[in-house]
């Protein structure tokens, strides 16, 4: 099967900082020409490619072609589940088959520009687990690369993925809860303390994806505090604050130190409030809660009211976001058009994580989010 399907549509991106670029260097391909049933090989089967194997195995709309780790006893473990699915430690031995459409990565970041770029030189469609790149310049070099060449990019952003995310995403973009004023979200647990990256680096991609996909913008400016607890030189815990263009403010804490597994995310809005708690049986809450100033001359005195009306549960999918995030990939490649979790926003997280960096290297002052 050939890996030529035409993907384009990687979105705009500020290359230097000026202009749109729009990722539509090429058409796609005529329907008979983009692959109907990609063939895809995971690549890195440590921690998280487990999973994206056993998704991608029973995903109808794609075939797993081939697994591949350079541990042997990484790859023996999946070949063991597996036993017929193909398997092999040397990445050459995936890009040299022309009957792989696309590559899954799930190395260390540090691994996702040098490989992610040989698979698209080898002509592959490219899914690369969250984030996009070590960095923006990364980041930028790798959505060119698949956009000469029509292939479709895509980052792992799981959580654009999750039905109480999207149900929050619906509850503001239908304007439900009026004026976003500000979000706060918390995400720590007990580890798993990462060798090559700090928090910011391994959770903010979570909660800054899910920011960018509700709010549909990217933070204007951003100020940090971490701390290397454990590790000195590798910060466990930091709290990151972010100013969107439309006012909205948020306060992101995550931490790889603490005592219980937290992910709770609260959404304040002008008419309603949201909590969402990934841990909960109830995930999505909203609370038609809020005070009102009824006549704003009338501040000085304080005249205000709260009100606290219903709380309700919206129901929500069971569907797992892993597979709905593969299933994407599989699709956009078929259609030739972006996945919900673009290179753009992908691009767009790694410069708000570039940001809490310059932050802290600044002791913590306020630094604007590269464009
Ligand atoms: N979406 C999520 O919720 C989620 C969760 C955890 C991790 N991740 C991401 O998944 C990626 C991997 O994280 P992990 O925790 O599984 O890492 P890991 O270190 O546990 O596993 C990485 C694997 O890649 C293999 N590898 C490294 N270089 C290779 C090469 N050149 N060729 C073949 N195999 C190679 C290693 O041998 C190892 O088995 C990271 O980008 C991480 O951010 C995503």
């Amino acid at each position: 099967m050939s890996a030529h399907s035409n993907g384009n549509g990687n979105g705009h991106y500020n290359g230097n900082g000026n202009g749109h670029h729009n990722g539509n260097g090429k058409l796609p391909l005529p329907l008979n020409l983009r692959p109907a049933m990609p063939r895809m090989a995971v690549v890195g089967l440590g921690y998280w490619g487990p999973n994206l194997v056993r998704n991608l195995h029973e995903l109808p709309g794609a075939e797993l072609a081939c697994v591949c780790d350079a541990s042997s006893r990484a790859l023996d473990t999946i070949t063991l589940r597996y036993p017929a699915v193909p398997g092999t430690t040397d990445f050459d031995d995936v890009l040299s088959d022309p009957s792989i459409d696309a590559v899954v990565l799930a190395t260390p970041v540090s691994t996702h520009y040098h490989l992610g770029m040989r698979a698209l030189e080898a002509g592959k469609h490219l899914f690369i687990e969250k984030p996009l790149a070590a960095s923006s310049e990364e980041a930028i070099a790798l959505i060119e690369a698949a956009n000469e060449r029509g292939l479709v990019l895509m980052p792992g952003h799981t959580f654009l993925y999750s039905p109480p995310v999207d149900a929050v995403r619906e509850l503001i973009t239908s304007g439900e809860l009026g004026e976003i004023y500000f979000i706060s979200t918390s995400r720590v647990n007990l580890g798993l303390h990462q060798a090559d990256v700090s928090v910011a680096w391994d959770l903010g991609p979570h909660d800054f994806s899910i920011l960018r996909y509700w709010l549909e913008e990217t933070p204007m400016h951003v100020t940090a505090m971490t701390r290397g607890c454990v590790i000195p030189d590798t910060p466990d815990v930091a709290f990151i604050n972010l100013q969107f263009p439309s006012g909205t403010i948020a306060n992101v804490e995550i931490s790889w130190l603490a005592p219980s597994k937290l992910r709770r995310t609260t959404v304040v809005g002008s008419r309603k409030m949201v909590v969402y708690d990934d841990t909960s049986n109830e995930p999505v809450r909203v609370f038609d809660s809020g005070v009102n100033l009824p006549n704003p001359e009338t501040f000085g005195e304080y005249r205000l009211t709260y009100r606290t009306g219903d709380i309700v549960s919206p129901h929500l999918s069971a569907a797992e976001p892993l597979y709905l995030e593969l299933q994407d990939f599989a699709e956009s490649i078929r259609e030739g058009r972006t996945p919900r979790s673009s290179a753009q926003l992908g691009l767009d997280v790694v410069r708000t994580i570039e940001a809490v960096d310059a932050s802290l290297e600044l002791d913590g002052a306020r630094v604007p989010v590269g464009a």
